[in-house]
C-alpha cells in the first residue's frame, strides 16, 4: 500500500495517543558518540552536538544508547541512566532541545553479551550461557529469574529518570544484538522456561519491560521500541520480527522504529521478493503504530521514497553528523548534500568534539585523512 505522505518543513506529525506534535517527520536516530564522562554523566560536548541538531530542525532528537544498569555498559564514554546523578545534566539537555523546538527521546539499553567484563567487572549476562569474547570465562552467564526481575526494574527506573529529566519519551533498544535482542533470538535464547522457547516467550522480556515502564510513567510519556528485522547470527528472522510488530501493536506502543541499516535493501532471507524491509512490515501488519524507519537515507528523494514505503517518520544517523541542518534543508527541492569523506574541520564546525571525530574514524571512509 503506497501512502502519500509528503515530506516538508510544514508537514507536522501528531502522536495521537499523547498529543505530542512534531514540527516535521524527521528523527535524529540514536548515535553513540563516546562523549559521556566515565560515570555515565552527559558531557557539555554531547549537549552541544545534540542541541545543534535540534537547532537544525529535527522533529525528534534521540540520545545515544544509554545503559540502564552498570553491568549493561557496552563501551567507554557511554551515556548512563542507571543512577539519579545522571538526571541533572540530562535536564539541561532536554531544556536545550525543547528551546529549539524538537522532542527529546532517550534510548535505553543493556549490552548483555556485548557488555565487556573489563568495563563492568562482571561476567556478561545474557538470555542463555553462550560463547562470549567479552567474558573472561569465554561465556556469558544465563540470567536467573531474579536477574530478569532486577533488569526489568533497571529499565523501569531508567525510564522514570527520563521523565524526571524532562524527556518527551524513550526508545527501548531492542535492535542490533544487545540484551533485548539476545532474548528475541533463537541462537542466543535457548531457555526452557517462560522467557524462552516460542516467539511469545522470547518476547516476554521486552514486553514485561514495556509494561513495567508504562505502569510507572505518566500517560503522556511516549514509549517506543526499536527492532532489527533480521539478524541471522542471533536467530532473529523477518517472520518473527513481523509477528513481534503485531505483539507490540497489541501492547499499544507509541511507535515502532525499524532499524534497516539500508532501508532500500531487500530482505536477506527473501532476496527474490521485491519488497524493501520497511514494506514487509507496513504491508503485512494492520493498524501498526507510527513507524520510524532508518537506514541509508541521505537525500530528500531517499526520505520521500522511504515514506512511500509506508514509514511515518524518517530516521537518519550519518547524514545528521556533517549536516546538522539537514532537517531544515529538506525544504529545498532535490536536496542531496555531498557524501563522505568529511574533513576534521568540517566536523568540528558541525559541533563534533575530537573524541567523537576519532570515533567516526572507525566508520570506513567517513573522516577524511586530509584535515
Ligand atoms: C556513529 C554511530 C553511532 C550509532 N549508535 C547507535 C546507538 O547508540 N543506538 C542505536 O540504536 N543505533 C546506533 N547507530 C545506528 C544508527 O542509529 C542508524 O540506524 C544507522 O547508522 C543507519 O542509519 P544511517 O544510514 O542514517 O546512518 C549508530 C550509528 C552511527 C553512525
Amino acid at each position: 500500500m503506497v501512502q502519500n505522505k509528503q515530506l516538508g518543513p510544514s508537514d507536522s506529525f501528531i502522536f495521537n495517543r499523547t498529543g505530542h506534535r512534531l514540527r516535521n517527520r524527521t528523527v535524529l536516530a540514536a548515535m553513540t558518540n563516546k562523549q559521556s564522562h566515565s560515570d555515565g554523566t552527559l558531557s557539555d560536548a554531547e549537549i552541544k552536538w545534540l542541541t545543534r541538531r535540534a537547532k537544525g530542525g529535527f522533529g525528534i532528537i534521540t540520545t545515544a544508547a544509554a545503559h540502564v544498569s552498570k553491568d549493561g555498559q557496552g563501551w567507554d564514554g557511554e551515556l548512563g541512566l542507571f543512577d539519579d546523578m545522571h538526571i541533572d545534566k540530562l535536564t539541561t539537555l532536554t531544556d536545550s532541545i525543547h528551546t529549539h523546538g524538537s522532542l527529546s527521546f532517550a534510548q535505553l539499553f543493556h549490552g548483555g553479551m556485548h557488555a565487556p567484563q573489563y568495563l563492568t567487572e562482571k561476567t556478561p549476562i545474557s538470555a542463555s550461557k553462550i560463547p562470549c569474547d567479552e567474558s573472561k570465562s569465554g561465556f556469558t552467564r544465563s540470567a536467573s529469574g531474579k536477574d530478569i526481575k532486577r533488569l526489568i526494574n533497571n529499565f523501569t527506573a531508567a525510564a522514570v529518570r527520563c521523565v524526571q529529566a524532562g524527556f518527551d519519551g524513550i526508545e527501548l533498544h531492542g535492535a542490533h544484538g544487545y540484551l533485548i535482542s539476545q532474548f528475541l533470538g533463537t541462537k542466543t535464547n535457548m531457555r526452557k522456561d517462560e522467557w524462552g522457547g516460542d516467539l511469545k516467550n522470547r518476547t516476554r522480556f521486552l514486553i514485561e519491560i514495556y509494561r513495567s515502564i508504562k505502569e510507572n510513567v505518566p500517560d503522556s510519556f511516549i514509549v517506543g521500541v526499536r527492532i532489527s528485522p533480521e539478524i541471522s547470527d542471533l536467530g532473529i528472522n523477518l517472520e518473527d520480527s513481523i509477528n513481534l510488530a503485531g505483539f507490540l501493536r497489541d501492547e499499544g506502543i507509541d511507535y515502532l522504529h525499524i532499524s534497516c541499516w539500508d532501508a532500500f535493501a531487500k530482505s536477506k532471507e527473501y532476496p527474490d521478493d521485491s519488497r524493501r524491509l520497511t514494506e514487509w512490515f507496513t504491508q503485512s501488519v494492520d493498524d501498526l503504530p507510527p513507524i520510524i524507519s532508518t537506514g541509508s537515507v541521505w537525500s530528500k528523494s531517499d526520505a520521500q521514497e522511504l515514506m512511500n514505503q509506508g514509514a511515518d517518520l524518517i530516521g537518519v544517523a550519518r547524514v545528521g553528523i556533517p549536516y546538522p541542518g539537514w532537517a531544515k534543508k529538506l525544504s529545498q527541492e532535490n536536496y542531496n548534500p555531498p557524501r563522505a569523506p568529511f574533513t576534521v574541520q568540517h566536523l568540528r564546525e558541525a559541533d563534533l568534539s575530537d573524541v567523537f571525530i576519532n570515533y567516526m574514524r572507525k566508520w570506513d571512509g567517513f573522516v577524511s585523512n586530509n584535515n
